[in-house]
């Protein structure tokens, strides 16, 4: 129902402009989540071209009917998917490897991706999983993961920037960053910036920046960042999620002219393991009375797979993306001087926090 959809997202947009006119931002979020079991009650009608299925099966063969085949004989194509080995990722990985990719399931947990990649081979057939041990908390890991890849690939077509950590205790990362901030956005800006030469090498490459409508609950104030007696668990991953979608527009400025586009999104509400640091677990009672609220991983990974495959995003860059439809993203993605602030602030953390 794409009309529902993007019909419900203009609608957002504008209920969230006006209520930042007349100083009622802090309001919006509640629409929002309000809106989330609208679109999850919306998706359990999985019939008919509104199941997930159809909608997956769909951004594949338009991709592959887009990309001529000796286009693909000639050049295989490969993409980098963080945090693959469950939820949203894993079902990106399988939706990418039907389309002809290649994918590298860039993870921290070597035993977890393995039998992630076995159950992929079992359930798609194909041979396309390819492990490669990044730990986004780590400077050191993302180096090593970075010098691994070049030495043996020469470009990279699709990077999605999925891995995320949400809502935890405070922690750091081993640097001494903010776990949230440090892993979710930190790592994610040296990962991109370290395979950007890859990126670029590629013919028609995309970058996707997984945020989330936590944004709208985050503030770009850097000494929430700083200093951990202000942390509040809730609010951080605001912040990082935020600087997602700050970080995917600044990039896209950045990449102008390259034929790089860089966008980011929201997933949804969806059934994952992301609930670990909210006692949620798997069996207990509290997950499966949620799971009634949330998205399947499947129909989580939509909005991903159809920006990294639909030829109706050739050449869309700079926008933030909500299930499957562009969105107004929070008011500071929009404002250019915070953007960059935000990548200058970056650099100067990852010169001060690298030992
Ligand atoms: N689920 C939702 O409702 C929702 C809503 C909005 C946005 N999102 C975003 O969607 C993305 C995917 O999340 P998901 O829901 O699919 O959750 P998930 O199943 O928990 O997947 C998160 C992935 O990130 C990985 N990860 C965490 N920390 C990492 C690190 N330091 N280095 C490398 N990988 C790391 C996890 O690895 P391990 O398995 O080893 O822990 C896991 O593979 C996240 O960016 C999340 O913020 C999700």
């Amino acid at each position: 129902m794409p009309i529902l959809e993007s019909g419900t997202n203009c609608l957002k947009g504008g209920v969230y402009k006006a209520f930042n006119k007349i100083g009622l931002e802090k309001f919006y979020f509640p629409v929002s989540i309000l809106t989330e079991f609208g679109y999850t009650l919306l998706s359990k009608l999985n019939f008919g071209s509104n199941a997930t299925p159809y909608k997956l099966n769909s951004y594949i063969s338009d991709f592959k009917t887009n990309i001529k085949l000796a286009e693909r004989e000639n050049d295989q194509l490969l993409a980098v998917v963080t945090g693959a080995n469950s939820g949203v990722g894993y079902e990106t990985a399988k939706s990418l490897a039907y389309a002809g990719y290649v994918v590298i399931m860039a993870c921290r947990n070597k035993e977890l991706t393995e039998k992630a990649i076995s159950d992929l081979k079992t359930e798609t057939g194909l041979d396309s999983f390819k492990f490669m041990e990044l730990n986004l908390a780590s400077f050191k890991s993302i180096r090593k993961f970075l010098e691994s890849f070049k030495a043996q690939y020469t470009k990279l077509d699709l990077l999605i920037n999925n891995a995320g950590v949400m809502m935890c205790p405070y922690m750091t990362t081993e640097d001494g960053l903010e776990l949230q901030f440090g892993t979710n956005h930190v790592g994610h800006f040296i990962l991109t910036n370290g395979l950007l030469n890859e990126i670029k090498a590629a013919k028609r490459a995309r970058i996707l920046c997984l945020s989330s409508i936590a944004q709208f609950t985050g503030v770009y104030d850097k000494s929430l960042v700083l200093e951990s007696s202000k942390y509040d668990k809730v609010v951080n991953y605001g912040i990082s999620k935020l600087a997602n979608a700050m970080f995917a527009r600044e990039l896209s400025k950045r990449l102008e002219g390259t034929g790089v586009t860089v966008n980011s999104l929201h997933p949804g509400a969806v059934d994952t393991n992301l609930n670990r640091h909210l006692g949620i677990t798997a069996y207990s009672i509290g997950r499966k009375f949620l799971t009634l609220f949330l998205l399947s991983p499947a129909a989580g990974s939509l909005t991903s797979v159809k920006l990294a495959l639909s030829s109706e995003y050739e050449g869309v860059t700079g926008k933030y993306f909500e299930h499957e439809h562009e969105m107004v993203p929070k008011i500071e993605v929009d404002n250019p001087e915070l953007c960059k602030d935000l990548w200058d602030f970056t650099e100067e953390l990852i010169a001060t926090y690298d030992k």
